[in-house]
């Protein structure tokens, strides 16, 4: 059957509210110390799950499957707890679901956490609302719609004309990374690689009176979800991470693709401008995302 876009976002606008205020309720009685304080290891000691996920992954999922029953769900903690770790993002209407992103955030008391809820058709996250209840931030998008800070500012919320990128960019930029999951050391592995691409990128030889430095700033914010809202944004101008599932990338994806900006397949290139352009999907495993500017947002239909 049809989809019904304007639908299926405003349900979706409803539920990121409503998960909100349940991620809000237990990140304050986490820190008054009078709720559910679990945390639990799954995949490895960094890989953890509160009880406040799990209760917000059963209720997004009981309302979709109740207002959408033949429409597909992926939510984070679903998929781990599954018998089987196959899935397929195919063409059919499918919600892809990050309950609490950044975790480890949340436990940490600090505030750089959201709940995900992206909307995914014939394979294109097409729909994104992303919910900071600590932040205050509600950030939503769906495909033709552009991309949206609270309901009423639309992104990129950079001056108009939206500056282009720098020239020489990474130089000027600020640059998002996160460390993931995989921190396994060894000259292939994740860690290795993640190490190289901040030292280079923030301490490169040359810059002014040979203080070296291209980067302005290197940030890892610990939720992959914001750092693609702060890309959409136009705060962050790159972020890169390679590892990270369907659910920390497809309501983010919509979002950077609705303001003007891109989402690639490419590896942290020395020179931005070098990058092979490859769209990415949800599932790609490597992304890099560059925030709108100059002729990408006015393509987006952006005024
Ligand atoms: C993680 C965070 C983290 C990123 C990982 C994600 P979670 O999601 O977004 O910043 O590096 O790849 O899995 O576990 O907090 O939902």
């Amino acid at each position: 059957p049809e989809v019904d876009l304007d639908e299926v976002y405003n349900f979706a606008l409803e539920l990121g509210q409503a998960a909100g205020k349940i991620l809000d309720d237990g990140w304050k009685s986490r820190c008054n110390g009078d709720g559910d304080n679990k945390t639990v290891e799954k995949d490895s000691a960094v890989d953890i799950v509160t009880q406040t996920d799990e209760d917000v992954e059963a209720f997004i999922k009981e309302k979709i499957t109740n207002r959408f029953p033949s429409h597909k769900f992926i939510g984070e903690e679903t998929y781990g707890k599954g018998s089987s770790k196959e899935y397929l993002i195919d063409d059919d209407p499918t919600w892809c679901i990050d309950p609490l992103d950044g975790t480890v955030n949340y436990t940490h008391i600090f505030p750089m956490f959201c709940v995900s809820i992206g909307f995914i058709l014939h394979g294109d996250p097409v729909i994104g609302v992303i919910n900071a209840p600590f932040l205050h931030q509600t950030f939503s998008a769906c495909r033709g719609k552009g991309a949206w800070l609270n309901g009423t500012q639309r992104l990129p919320l950079l001056r108009n004309p939206i500056p282009p990128m720098p020239v020489n960019a990474p130089q000027s930029c600020v640059f998002a990374c996160e460390w993931g999951k995989d921190r396994r050391d060894r000259p292939d592995g994740n860690l290795y690689r993640k190490v190289e691409s901040f030292v280079n990128m923030a301490a490169e030889v040359g810059g002014r009176e040979g203080k070296g430095g291209m980067v302005h700033g290197v940030r890892c914010l610990g939720s992959a979800t914001l750092d693609l809202a702060y890309c959409a944004m136009g705060a962050f101008d790159i972020w890169w991470e390679g590892g990270c599932w369907e659910w920390d990338v497809a309501a983010g994806m919509c979002l950077v693709r609705e303001a003007g900006g891109l989402v690639t397949t490419a590896n942290p290139p020395s020179n931005v401008s070098d990058a092979v352009i490859e769209d990415a999907r949800p599932g790609s495993r490597l992304y890099l995302a560059i925030r709108p500017a100059g002729d990408c947002a006015r393509e987006s239909g952006r005024e």
